[in-house]
């Protein structure tokens, strides 16, 4: 086998559609190994943890993983962190890949949607720390130049296989001091990666705007590169380019491992109904295939196993999980890779 994946389902839907993305990912290569691990809020409940210390280190020993989703109260519980975010620190996953594409939802009114969000993934105010003496709370928001150049050298790879565009993402006038140093950081690194590669065109723009203009004008993004807390915010509001959340996958990546994950949460309305889309799921495995194995071959295939599914089904709020792997799975054999 050339490749391990730790697979972990979460709670909600994240069982179903991690399964449904393994069942078509198995129809499609024999050359993956697959292993299962726990994490979650379920997790949480039984032994006391959100992430077990051996589920870190299966990702670990297989460098990759697929994680699915987990609900998270929103009351503080002692002891308990989100199993995603303590899998991205743990992991030093510094990066996250958010694409949307319009041809991820053949039904949209607008065509020609083709972005990518670059979210920083490690700090910001996701580093979690907050204070309260119960009248007045206070979190605190990090930005170090070293994450932010390293998120900086993301775009600026990803943009040079597009059209060489980075847009830089940020609320340096209202925060200039953390948002300068974040927006200052990734120029740099852009520029630093530019004169070994060839120009790469930088431009800036306020947050508010850019969630205005993804609404208004969501063709004339290419790569947007932000912090952490405006990436996951943007990203769903992205995801309602590509056919909404059960359509927008995404990939967490360091310099030693890789997890992909869907952008959505654990879907609790609609768990154990066998109706979640896990299109989102089987694409993040084609982020990882790309970025993380570096096999362009497979990720190409897994891509095209999800446009001939998805042009073969009505609109997305009416997929029922089972018929689409019995689709995927007839168009995965036909695109079969030899051994
Ligand atoms: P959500 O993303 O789980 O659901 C939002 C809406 O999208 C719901 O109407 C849901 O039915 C729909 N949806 C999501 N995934 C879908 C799919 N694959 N197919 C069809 N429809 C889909 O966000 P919500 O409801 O705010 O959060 C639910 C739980 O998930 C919370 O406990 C939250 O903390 C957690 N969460 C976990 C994340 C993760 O594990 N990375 C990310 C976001 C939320
Ligand atoms: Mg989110």
């Amino acid at each position: 086998m050339s490749h391990k994946l730790c697979v972990i389902g979460g709670d909600g839907i994240g069982p179903e559609v991690t399964a449904a993305a393994v069942t078509v990912l198995q129809a499609l290569t024999d050359e993956v190994e697959i292993v299962a691990a726990e994490a979650g809020w379920q997790t949480f409940c039984q032994r006391g943890t959100s992430v077990p210390e051996q589920t870190l280190q299966m990702i670990r020993d297989c460098g990759a993983a697929l994680f699915g989703a987990v609900s998270s109260p929103t009351q503080k519980i002692d002891g308990y962190r989100s199993a995603i975010l303590t899998i991205r620190q743990a992991l030093q996953l510094n990066a996250n890949l958010r694409p949307v594409k319009s041809a991820w939802c053949p039904a949209h009114r607008v065509r020609n949607i083709d972005l990518i969000i670059v979210r920083e993934n490690s700090e910001g105010l996701y580093v979690g720390r907050e204070t309260s003496d119960g009248h007045r709370a206070v979190a605190e928001k990090v930005v170090t130049s070293l994450a932010s150049q390293r998120i900086g050298s993301w775009a600026a790879r990803i943009a040079a296989d597009r059209s060489r565009n980075v847009l830089i993402v940020h609320k340096a006038n209202v925060l200039p001091v953390t948002q300068g140093l974040f927006r200052d950081s990734v120029g740099e690194s852009i520029a630093s990666f530019a004169r070994d590669d060839g120009p790469i065109d930088v431009s800036e723009r306020l947050v508010d705007v850019v969630a205005h203009d993804l609404v208004a004008l969501p063709e004339s993004f290419d790569v947007l590169v932000t912090t952490n807390m405006f990436g996951d915010i943007l990203s769903d509001l992205a995801a309602h380019w590509c056919g909404g959340m059960g359509r927008a996958p995404s990939l967490n990546i360091g310099d030693d491992w890789a997890v992909a994950e869907p952008v959505h949460g654990s879907a609790p309305d609609i768990a154990g109904r066998g109706i979640a889309d896990p299109t989102a799921t089987i694409l993040s495995l084609s982020l990882l295939a790309r970025y993380s194995w570096e096999d362009s071959e497979l990720a190409t295939r897994i891509e095209q196993v999800v446009t001939s599914t998805i042009n073969q089904l009505p609109a997305p709020t009416s997929v029922s999980t089972d018929h689409y792997v019995q689709l995927a799975c007839k168009a995965a054999r036909e695109l079969k890779l030899p051994n």
